[in-house]
């Protein structure tokens, strides 16, 4: 598998703070099935410091080099949205798209969706970059309203999910709707969104068991292998299913949603 949103690279961001965790995250990622780390440190978050990407080419060839580069590793960021994304890109600076590709991974805070979001996704479509948005399913206002979910992809925006939703470990919510999204033709990536060995860890294998439940071994393969190998190789996505237009969520889901939410996960 190849895992394309990972935290493993140490002293960055919430991710590991030491080498020694950096390096354990790699080898259970390995022992998951993953031959494949996109690295996605957190930049243009305000709560730190963005890094420099010298600073993060240093860092993922020290841990390269410590694990003997299994699984490979390959860098990229995840951007904390603002409007100027279209700027941001344009300037080279901060945003690492995954990999060297054309594909950014994208992340909104956990319980809004900024307005006209598709004005700016637009843009950088026009400048040749595809939006990935991270994590879609554990955003309360996308969970009662799956709707925006597939105007987005219509408009040319990628999903990943996070293979521990698929579990319940970002609430029963954020469950419910990876699942509902994953047969409804609406999820391109399943990924883990490792942050450490303690809470966050890069645990993958049960969730593809789950998934291969929900839509079958093909369909778990192109989410967990074949569209992230594209990405890897910088070319349009080989599974690209049809989205089965989901209805807004009722107000007993939306308040049930609201009232089981476990916190702000990031
Ligand atoms: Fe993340």
């Amino acid at each position: 598998m190849i895992d394309i949103h990972h935290h493993c690279l140490p002293g960055v961001d919430d991710g590991p703070r030491e080498w020694d965790e950096a390096v354990e995250m790699c080898r259970m990622s390995a022992a998951e099935g993953i031959d494949t780390i996109i690295a996605t440190p957190h930049v243009l978050r305000a709560l730190w410091p963005t890094p420099e990407r010298a600073t993060l080419e240093s860092k993922i060839a020290e841990l390269r080099r410590v694990t003997g580069n299994k699984p490979r590793l390959l860098l990229g960021s995840e951007y904390f949205f603002a409007h100027d994304i279209a700027e941001v890109l344009q300037s080279g600076k901060s945003i690492v798209p995954l990999a060297n590709s054309r594909y950014v991974l994208v992340e909104l805070a956990a319980n809004s969706v900024p307005p006209m979001i598709e004005q700016p996704f637009y843009r950088i479509q026009l400048d040749g970059w595809i939006p990935i948005i991270a994590h879609p399913e554990r955003n309360l206002i996308l969970q009662a309203h799956p709707e925006l979910v597939s105007e987005w992809i219509d408009h040319g925006a990628r999903m990943q999910i996070t293979a521990g939703s698929l579990l319940g470990e970002f609430g029963p919510a954020a469950q419910r709707v990876s699942h509902a999204w994953v047969r409804q033709g609406l999820i391109h990536f399943v990924a883990t969104d490792a942050h450490n060995m303690t809470k966050r860890t890069p645990k993958i294998a049960q969730a593809m068991e789950t998934l291969r439940g929900l839509v079958g071994d093909e369909v778990a393969e192109a989410l967990a292998v074949r569209n992230p190998l594209a990405v890897v190789e910088n070319r349009g996505l080989e599974f690209e299913p049809e989205p089965v237009q989901p209805a807004s969520a009722g107000l007993l889901t939306r308040l049930r949603g609201l009232f089981s939410r476990k916190g702000t996960a990031i």
